[in-house]
């Protein structure tokens, strides 16, 4: 095939997967700016090489006009998650997405390959538009944990090493691996909710620091500088104590203050 028709082929594809990384990064935005815990950690998309679309057509015998029908991967995202747990939490998030319809899901965290590999994949189809209509494609979202990911990226570059040939003792030292990967997300998990409340607490006081500061800013417009420069530093002393809640009376206090300083202006407005 040409290079042009690929170019063809694989254009859709592109727009799908970027279009798929803006939608699931809107989401782990969302939790953020909800000031919640965001089951997924990060987003990374690609559209498959040509040089692995023919080593997969030639692996499965597959013939170019079955190509787009039967590699379901040529839009690959991959959801990289914090705890096993998340994982189902992603899941439910994509099943509630009325513009991915699911093909089917392969759980390979309940059957585990046989070469130690975990993962949640669901095939999805997933509708772009072009110039010539919209098109339904297939795109494979594969959803697994840092540690997953970590595993999966080595074993891949040793597969890729060997051919498929790989020496048993490599092969052993994976499954070795694997096992110890299971172990340590199992670890994490039974401290996930300590870890998700230091995360939390982090998150609440971000959003709420940049509330405060926006706040500060606009005083300026309807305050003197030295009522302003009054505020800033008790803000820098509530912000040195480390303490939520007193950060949280501090912004509500500070909300007051504005609305009243605004609502002074504009009745000074309404009178002149
Ligand atoms: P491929 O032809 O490899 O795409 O397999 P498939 O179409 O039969 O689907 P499968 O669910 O087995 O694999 C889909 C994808 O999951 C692969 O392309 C890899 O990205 C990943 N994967 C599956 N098995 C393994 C594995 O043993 N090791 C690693 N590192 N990745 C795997
Ligand atoms: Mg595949």
């Amino acid at each position: 095939m040409e290079i042009q028709l690929w170019r063809n082929l694989l254009s859709p594809y592109e727009l799908a997967v970027r279009e798929l990384v803006v939608k699931f990064n809107h989401i782990i935005r969302e939790h953020k700016e909800k000031d919640l815990y965001s089951p997924m950690e990060q987003v990374i998309g690609r559209v498959k090489s040509i040089a692995s679309i023919l080593e997969k057509m030639q692996r499965k015998g597959i013939p170019f006009d079955r190509l787009e029908a039967e590699v379901e991967d040529i839009a690959g995202i991959r959801i990289i998650c914090q705890f096993e747990e998340d994982i189902d939490a992603v899941v439910s998030i994509i099943q509630k997405c009325s513009d991915m319809e699911i093909k089917y899901e392969k759980n390979y965290l309940i059957n585990v390959k046989e070469s130690g590999y975990r993962s949640y994949h669901l095939i999805i189809y997933y509708t772009v538009q072009t110039i010539d209509g919209p098109r339904r494609l297939q795109a494979e979202i594969q959803i697994r944990t840092l540690a997953m990911n970590f595993w999966a990226t080595i074993e891949h570059s040793l597969q890729y090493k060997y051919k498929g040939n790989m020496p048993p003792h490599v092969r052993e030292r994976l499954s070795k691996a694997a096992a110890a990967i299971l172990l340590l997300d199992r670890e994490m998990s039974s401290v996930r909710s300590e870890i998700m409340d230091a995360q939390n607490f982090s998150q609440l006081q971000t959003n709420l620091v940049a509330d405060i500061l926006n706040n500060i800013e606009n005083l300026y417009k309807f305050s003197s500088k030295r009522e302003v420069k009054k505020i800033q530093d008790e803000f820098f002393r509530v912000y040195e104590s480390n303490n939520l809640q007193q950060l949280e009376r501090f912004h509500r206090q500070l909300d007051i203050i504005t609305e009243g300083y605004r609502a002074q202006a504009v009745t000074k407005e309404f009178m002149a």
